[in-house]
């Protein structure tokens, strides 16, 4: 078979020496790659470095070898179209079909999926220029990847940085995979809660559960490789943000309901993966508790936790919001799931078996997908993420 080929667009931004770790990613996974920097890119990283990394000539104009028609063929023929790191100068460009270098020509004469990764100081990312052609980007069908939160170029902080290359390539990877270059979620926000809450006892100790996220970010991940804009309300989870994710980390219950309802208002789907506490510690202790010599030790008592599935389904604040939960049963998984989704009153309940070595923390899952609409469909043992696709393509349906 063919070696995929993907085209490495580099902008002229000081993330540009990050992309030599996308680039081998990619080498060293079997794609072929043609790496085109822009002129300002090499200012950043030298042509040598792309050619001897892809294995492949690099030019940055439409004039080098013109007998090849490069400025048409090279778009023409690749699989995946990456621009990362992209900046405000090329995102403007591609906004408005300007082709006046190698890279911009290839943006107009690709037909497969395309890719930005922009990185940017946040005031650059955040004016409204900026978002306007990001926003048209999107609404053609490209993956434009929201930039993480972190460190910038000197001492500032903010929105706008280069997300892990590690995980823009799983997302390229996804992207590649799906082959689709009208991706069914973009333009759309979707909301997803993952992980497990933590509800404390006194400041040393927590009631909490065995959930480790891996769902929840598969959820996440795929989404954002489907065009969405991800809000991921991660509770406790020791995972690393997936590329293009706003990742909003909470502990309890209470923080979970808080950050959700925060983000819901303009979020056209919500799938609530978390494992979120019943019961809270109905006190809690500012001091260790501590073992006193011949007592037993205080029954301890608990109180509710708000029910947030069943609040929101009942409360969107969205007219045609789609609401997902997900229940974990120990047995009757069925007929249980089945009782769980009309008391909630969400639209899709994923239902799963757990256990001590099942489901939690595992690389697999496998479940029934059930519908208010009364379907119900199975998804066999394998890894997180196709259960997490199944979810997207049941939602993007009841998507209005
Ligand atoms: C040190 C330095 C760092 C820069 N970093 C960025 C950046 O991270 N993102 C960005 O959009 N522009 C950045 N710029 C500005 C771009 O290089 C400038 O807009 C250039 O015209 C982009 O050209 P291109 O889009 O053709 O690559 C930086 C400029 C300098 C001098």
């Amino acid at each position: 078979m063919d070696k995929p080929k993907v085209v490495l667009g580099v902008s002229g931004g000081i993330a540009a020496y990050k992309a030599a770790e996308l680039l081998r990613r990619f080498t060293e996974s079997g794609h072929e790659v043609r790496v085109v920097p822009t002129a300002s890119a090499l200012h950043f990283v030298g042509a040598a470095t792309w050619s001897a990394l892809s294995g492949n000539p690099v030019s940055t104009e439409v004039w080098d070898d013109v007998h090849e028609v490069p400025h048409v063929r090279i778009g023409q023929h690749a699989d995946l179209v990456v621009v990362a790191p992209a900046t405000a100068d090329l995102l403007a460009k591609a906004a408005h079909g300007l082709a006046d270098d190698l890279l911009t020509n290839t943006l107009l004469t690709a037909r497969c999926p395309v890719v930005f990764a922009p990185a940017m100081h946040t005031e650059m990312w955040e004016h409204p220029a900026t978002q306007e052609n990001v926003a048209t980007l999107r609404r053609r069908g490209a993956v434009v990847i929201e930039p993480a939160v972190g460190r910038l170029t000197g001492v500032d902080t903010g929105k706008g940085r280069f997300p892990d290359p590690a995980e823009i390539f799983e997302l390229c990877r996804r992207v590649l995979a799906r082959g689709v270059t009208a991706p069914d979620l973009a333009g759309r926000h979707v909301v997803v809660s993952a992980g497990g809450t933590r509800e404390p006892l006194d400041p040393v100790r927590f009631l909490g559960n065995r959930s480790s996220g891996k769902q929840g970010y598969a959820l996440a991940r795929t989404a954002a490789a489907r065009g969405a804009r991800v809000t991921l309300v991660s509770a406790n989870a020791a995972l690393p943000a997936p590329a293009g994710v706003d990742v909003v980390p909470v502990g309890t219950a209470v923080e979970l309901r808080e950050a959700v309802l925060a983000a819901l208002p303009d979020a056209d789907a919500v799938v609530m993966a978390a494992a979120v506490a019943d019961f809270r510690p109905a006190s809690y202790a500012t001091g260790k508790i501590k073992k006193k010599d011949g007592q037993e030790p205080e029954p301890l008592a608990l109180v509710r936790n708000p029910d947030i599935l069943a609040e929101i389904s009942a409360d969107r604040p969205r007219p045609g919001q789609v609401v997902v939960g997900f229940a974990a049963e120990t047995d009757d998984v069925l007929a249980n799931g089945r009782a769980k989704l009309k008391r909630k009153g969400c639209d899709l309940l994923v239902v799963n078996e757990v256990g001590e070595r099942k489901t939690f923390g595992a690389e697999e899952n496998e479940a029934v997908v059930l519908g208010a609409d009364g379907t119900e469909t199975p998804v066999p043992r394998g890894p997180k993420e196709v259960l997490a696709e199944t979810v997207w393509d049941l939602v993007a349906r009841r998507l209005v």
